[in-house]
């Protein structure tokens, strides 16, 4: 279905190139933002319309806006990547198009087209396309990092879906997630907090997940650790995920081992990917439930010989240990060559460096 075009409102006051210059340099995760938004509003009247783009700024909300109160909000996150002859791609955005749908679907919001979602993300990048960082070496991850998200902006506090809705893209330069860049992350393992139930909202991009997990997040700090996992709620035994990446477990005889989607764990484009990047690597990917136990016993014995986290914002990153009320799991001592190959191959594709046989990457500008 083609898309309606998107109306340009060119901001009246960019950021000056040389202050842009500065924060390319160094952009962190998530702190500075591009000079436009993309914007399409949505009633249950008139459908999906106004596609805009527009300065990036506040926006006018009623305070009785439903997601101010019933937590009625989806979102995705994507990156745009420079490659060396300027032009900007981003990465398989059907998936997150799809997953966006999903999302909409368990959340009751309207569902907004493929065909809308991807050019809402080139409408925005035609005008903020200096904002997409170029990388300094291979090792450097730097992208623009793409927040669309979909609001309940309907004025009423009735507890029923909304019938207004607004759909917004942001962007933000981004480097790598963690502060250690790829250095091992500590894990906390969650025993007070549960993520996700079966017949909850465990699969959906929803804020309300991540609002979930901040309390179990902050117990993952407190004792030192970067992230947070969680086990099933059902047995308290099963691994999910993080509190907003996917795990993966490497054993010794090449088997690659990652949590089966059930319903209660995110399926991340990242861990999607490296389930078909891994054969290229000559691993055996494998979907099935993993214990707690079987970490514990695999990271002692030596089965296990590397465990990594991996979403669009983290990459793919090596995982040091994982800390419990009384316990630590060490994960072997190693310089994490698998992560490290499938990282490398994941990155050679999206910057352009290997040749896009998939035809996973998709020209923005
Ligand atoms: C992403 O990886 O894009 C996410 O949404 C996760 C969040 C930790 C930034």
């Amino acid at each position: 279905m083609p898309t309606a075009p998107f109306d340009l409102l060119p901001s009246a006051d960019p950021t000056a190139e040389t202050i842009r210059a500065d924060i390319l340099e160094n952009p962190g995760f998530g702190r500075y933002f591009t000079d436009h938004m993309a914007h399409v509003r949505w009633t249950n009247a008139a459908g999906w319309h106004g596609h805009q783009v527009r300065p990036y700024g506040p926006l006018t909300l009623d305070p009785a806006a439903a997601v101010l109160h019933y937590g009625q909000e989806i979102f995705e996150g994507i990156k745009a990547y420079r490659h060396a002859d300027g032009s900007v791609w981003t990465f398989r955005p059907e998936k997150n198009a799809e997953r966006f749908r999903r999302s909409a679907r368990r959340l009751a919001l309207p569902e907004l087209d493929d065909e809308t979602f991807v050019e809402s993300l080139r409408a925005l990048i035609a005008q903020d396309r200096n904002w997409v960082p170029t990388p300094a070496s291979e090792a450097d991850e730097c992208s623009l990092y793409l927040r669309p998200f979909m609001i309940a902006s309907e004025k009423f506090l009735g507890v029923r879906p909304s019938q207004e809705v607004d759909y917004y893209v942001i962007a933000s330069p981004a480097a790598a997630y963690f502060k250690g860049g790829i250095a091992p992350v500590s894990i906390w393992l969650s025993s007070n907090y549960k993520r996700a139930a079966p017949g909850g909202t465990g699969y959906a991009k929803c804020g309300g997940n991540y609002a979930a997990s901040l309390a179990a997040q902050k117990e993952a700090e407190a004792h030192g650790c970067g992230q947070v996992a969680f086990l099933d709620a059902a047995e308290n035994k099963w691994i999910e995920e993080l509190g907003g990446m996917n795990l993966f477990f490497v054993y010794k005889d090449g088997r690659l081992v990652t949590p089966k989607l059930t319903g209660t764990i995110l399926e991340g484009v990242t861990r999607d990917s490296v389930l078909e990047l891994a054969r290229d690597e000559g691993l055996s990917p494998e979907e099935r439930h993993i214990s707690i136990d079987e970490w514990r016993e695999g990271a002692a014995s030596g089965e296990i010989t590397e465990v990594f986290a991996c979403g669009t914002a983290a990459v793919i990153t090596p995982v040091g240990e994982l800390v419990g009320e009384d316990e630590r799991i060490r994960c072997p001592e190693g310089d994490n060559p698998i992560a490290k190959r499938l990282r490398k191959r994941l990155l050679d594709l999206q910057y352009g460096r290997a040749e896009d046989t998939r035809g996973w990457l998709v020209q923005l500008a």
